[in-house]
């Protein structure tokens, strides 16, 4: 086995963490039961590039107990849990790479580390690991069965890449199982993301106008919460469809110009870059708190606020004041990476543990599949996705309606119509 964590000695808090994740991730352990009498991974390498938390740790010890080998590192330099990791490698012998800070090399390093590894099946957040296997591991590409991704941002990155004719093995969209995207993206972005910035200021939203740029599913699950804790929410866009979505959800709707001069926090959840841009930052109130919770660091301008700025000084952790030089402050949270993963502790478990299923199915589905399946993004069939929204409703105690035969009747056919 081989690792390179912070520091291995923080492995017991790291257990405890991954235990108490555990309790809330009741399908994921369904998943787990039946991968180990089952092992279909038995003789696979596996390479995971995620963010490296108690959640993740509980996935990647489900794909071990289904026979894979599995090699981890960080899709995010920031998001690493330091504790989780030592404790993957001390206790549950998973080959973890990732280190909460570390930089962009050392962040290279390890994708390189866990590709050393020459796995067939690889997980993906963000396409790092799967652009890396394109732009500078061609060879290595011949052994992929195919790759598994996360996120939106990730998704829409690789079916760039299938629309460019180089995509070199198939892939399958975890994103887009609705159990992933209407539940990690829209409630899980919405609660940790203010978990990280209530975490790095300890300010009170309440009466604050808070502006949400994007309205996607995780800027509608931000926005939602951000109202619910009594802030006044301002959305931006660029979709005309989204931004009348927002405006009769009854939230402000204004050009990022307009609603930079009157925020009090702006958080990024665009998947674009530069959102918040040089001409934002000389209109920005004294005070402002910016962060960004789409997956890369490219949503905030910083180097241009830092050629604006006569100071730059840590106001409180994950928190940088930047002194401008007519005097006004602006706060930057987490620099600019994922907040909710950089200052929080990202989603919640109960989330997660639907995500979280998807991947495993996902892995196995293209173990399954990988012969026949086309070098395209795909989505997972609908049954799974029924299957991981009824086994959850299970595990919560909530039971629901079946069709009747004569409903399931009425509803294939088109001869019935008024009566
Ligand atoms: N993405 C967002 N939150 C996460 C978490 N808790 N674990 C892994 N990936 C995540």
């Amino acid at each position: 086995m081989t690792y390179d964590v912070k520091n291995i000695e923080l492995a017991p808090e790291g257990k405890k963490k991954i235990e108490w994740a555990a309790k809330d991730m009741p399908v994921l352990a369904t998943v787990a039961k039946d991968f180990e009498t089952r092992r279909p991974f038995t003789g696979v390498t596996l390479a995971a590039c995620l963010h490296v938390t108690a959640e993740t740790a509980n996935l990647v010890i489900t794909l071990k107990k289904g026979g894979a080998e599995v090699f981890l590192c960080a899709s995010n330099p920031l998001s690493t849990q330091d504790d989780v990791a030592a404790s993957l490698a001390k206790d549950f012998g998973i080959n973890v790479f990732a280190i909460k800070g570390e930089d962009n090399a050392t962040y290279f390093k390890h994708i390189n580390a866990v590709l050393d590894a020459k796995p067939q099946i690889v997980m993906d957040d963000g396409a790092d690991l799967v652009s890396e296997l394109h732009k500078n591991r061609p060879d290595q590409i011949k052994d992929i069965f195919g790759s598994t991704e996360e996120t939106t941002t990730g998704v829409i990155r690789l079916e760039a890449l299938a629309k460019s004719g180089n995509l070199k093995f198939p892939v399958v969209g975890v994103n887009e199982s609705k159990t992933k995207h209407m539940f990690d993206n829209r409630y899980g972005t919405g609660q940790s993301t203010l978990d990280g910035i209530i975490r790095a200021t300890n300010r009170l939203l309440a009466g604050q106008t808070f502006v949400v740029a994007g309205f996607g599913w995780c800027g509608k699950g931000l926005a939602m919460r951000a109202r619910g804790m009594g802030a006044h929410v301002v959305v931006t866009e660029i979709d005309p469809v989204k931004a009348l979505e927002a405006n009769m959800e009854g939230f402000e709707v204004l050009p990022m110009l307009e609603a930079a001069k009157k925020a009090d926090f702006i958080c990024t959840v665009t998947g674009n870059k530069n959102v918040i841009d040089e001409k934002h930052f000389e209109v920005m109130k004294d005070g402002a708190v910016i962060s960004n919770s789409g997956h890369f660091d490219a949503e905030i301008n910083l180097p241009a606020l830092k050629k604006l700025s006569k100071n730059i000084s840590m106001a409180r952790p994950y928190n940088e004041e930047y002194e401008l030089a007519d005097g006004r402050k602006i706060y930057v949270l987490a620099e600019g990476r994922l907040v909710n993963l950089g200052s929080a502790e990202g989603h919640p478990s109960s989330v997660m543990d639907m995500s979280f299923a998807n991947q495993s199915f996902a892995a196995e589905y293209i173990l399954e599949n990988y012969k026949t399946l086309e070098k395209k993004v795909h989505t997972l069939p609908t049954d799974i996705d029924d299957k991981i929204a009824s086994l959850k409703l299970e595990a919560l105690g909530i039971a629901i309606d079946v069709l009747t035969p004569e409903q399931k009747k009425y509803l294939e056919s088109w001869e019935e119509g008024t009566n």
